[in-house]
C-alpha cells in the first residue's frame, strides 16, 4: 500500500496562545517542529470568528514552512479572497457554525452544488488543490466529483466518538461506511483524505483503508504534546500509520 501522508493541524497551538492574549505558544514554531518530526503537511483552519488561527498566522505559515499548507476554511467570499491572494497548496472547504466547538459534520455539497462549483473554479485556476470535507454519504461524494474537486476528506469524527464510547459494533459499521466511501471516491478519480478525532487508539483501522492518501490530525497530537512532546507524538502517530499499511 502507498504510504499515507500526515498533515498536522496546529489550530490548537493558537487556541492556547489566544487563551492569554500573548504571543506564545507560536503556531509557526509548532509547524516547524512538526515538519522536523516528519509531518508531510501543515493544516490550519482560519475560522470566520478567528477563535484560534488568525490571518497573520496563515501568512507566517505560508512564508515559513517548507511543506505544503492545507488552508481550511468555510466557503465564504472573505475566505476566497484570502485563498486567491495567498494561494496555499490546498484549500479544504468545511462547514462552519459559530456555536460549534469543532467542525461537527461534513459539507452539504449536494445541496449547494452550483454555488460551490463556481466557488472552487478560480481556486483551481490559481493552482490550489481543492478538497471537500464531507461525510461518507454517496450523494456528497458524487456531487464533489461533479463540481470538480480534486480531493475529498472524509469526516472520521463519528467513528472516533463511537470508538471512544466503547460501541464496537456501531464503530465497525461506521468504519465499513467510510471504507465504501473511499472506494467510491477513488473510482470517481478523487484523491481521498480523512480526519477528525483521530488518536493513537483509533488511527490504525482508518490508516488501513487502502484508497486513503492523507490523514489530518490535530487536537489529539497537540494535547499529547503536553505529555510526550510534539515531535515524539507525531513520530508515534507516523509509526502507527505506517504499521497499519505494512
Ligand atoms: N480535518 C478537518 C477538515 C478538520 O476540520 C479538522 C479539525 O479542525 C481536522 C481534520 C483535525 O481534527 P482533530 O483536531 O480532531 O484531529
Amino acid at each position: 500500500m502507498e504510504k499515507l501522508r500526515l498533515g498536522v493541524n496546529i489550530d490548537h497551538v493558537a487556541t492556547l496562545r489566544n487563551a492569554r492574549g500573548a504571543a506564545w505558544p507560536d503556531p509557526l514554531r509548532a509547524a516547524l517542529l512538526a515538519e522536523a518530526a516528519g509531518a508531510d503537511g501543515i493544516t490550519a483552519h482560519l475560522r470566520e470568528d478567528r477563535r484560534h488561527i488568525r490571518d497573520a498566522d496563515i501568512e507566517a505559515l505560508m512564508a515559513g514552512i517548507g511543506v505544503p499548507l492545507n488552508f481550511e476554511c468555510a466557503a465564504t467570499d472573505e475566505m476566497a479572497e484570502i485563498a486567491l491572494r495567498l494561494r496555499p497548496h490546498a484549500v479544504c472547504l468545511v462547514p462552519e457554525k459559530r456555536e460549534e466547538r469543532t467542525t461537527e459534520g461534513g459539507l452539504d455539497v449536494a445541496a449547494d452544488e452550483n454555488r460551490l462549483a463556481h466557488y472552487i473554479a478560480p481556486l483551481r485556476e490559481v493552482g490550489c488543490r481543492v478538497s471537500m470535507f464531507i461525510g461518507h454519504d454517496e450523494r456528497q461524494i458524487r456531487a464533489s466529483a461533479r463540481i470538480g474537486a480534486s480531493v475529498i476528506e472524509l469526516h472520521t469524527g463519528h467513528y472516533s466518538e463511537l470508538h471512544a464510547e466503547g460501541r464496537p459494533d456501531e464503530a465497525e459499521a461506521e468504519l465499513a461506511a467510510l471504507r465504501r466511501a473511499a472506494t467510491l471516491a477513488h473510482s470517481l478519480g478523487l484523491e481521498v483524505h480523512a480526519g477528525h478525532g483521530l488518536t493513537f487508539e483509533n488511527v490504525t483501522e482508518i490508516a488501513a483503508i487502502p484508497e486513503l492518501r492523507e490523514l489530518n490530525i490535530g487536537h489529539f497530537l497537540i494535547g499529547e504534546a503536553l505529555f510526550m512532546g510534539l515531535g515524539p507524538a507525531i513520530e508515534e502517530m507516523r509509526r502507527r500509520m505506517d504499521a497499519a499499511r505494512a
